[in-house]
């Protein structure tokens, strides 16, 4: 059963292009790990002031696998060095309990 970590990013309207940019120049590291299957930044549309870092792995273990290792430090090392883009963070997990991909979908 697949597992979902999701940080929900609280960005204030002056620091949204600031948090898109660090991301646009992300380093990577994350798609590498074993267990990884998925990773999108969601920018909120309807209003609400949160971006959504979703993750999905194979299992809870290939999560936390990578929360301890070099790669996740290397790939907060831009929010790391240059202060925070976001003025909070939440981390919201669960477990996958349906999953279908649609034709048009890559996943
Ligand atoms: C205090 C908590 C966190 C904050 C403020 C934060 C913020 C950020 C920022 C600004 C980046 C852009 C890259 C950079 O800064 O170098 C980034 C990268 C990333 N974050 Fe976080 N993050 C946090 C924790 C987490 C957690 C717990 C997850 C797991 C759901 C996560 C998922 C990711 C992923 C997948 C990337 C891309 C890494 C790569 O390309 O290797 N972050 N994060």
């Amino acid at each position: 059963m697949s597992f979902v970590a999701i940080n929900v990013l609280t960005v204030p309207e002056p620091m949204r292009d600031v948090l898109e940019e660090r991301f646009a120049n992300r380093a990577g590291e994350v798609e590498r790990m074993d267990g990884f299957e998925y990773f999108e930044l969601l920018r909120p549309v309807t209003g609400q002031d949160s971006y959504l870092v979703y993750t999905r792995w194979q299992s809870e273990d290939a999560f936390r696998a990578w929360v301890n290792s070099p790669a996740f430090n290397q790939g907060h090392a831009q929010a790391s060095a240059d202060g925070p883009a976001a003025s909070g963070s939440q981390i919201w997990t669960f477990q996958v309990v349906q999953h279908k991909a649609g034709a048009g979908s890559d996943a």
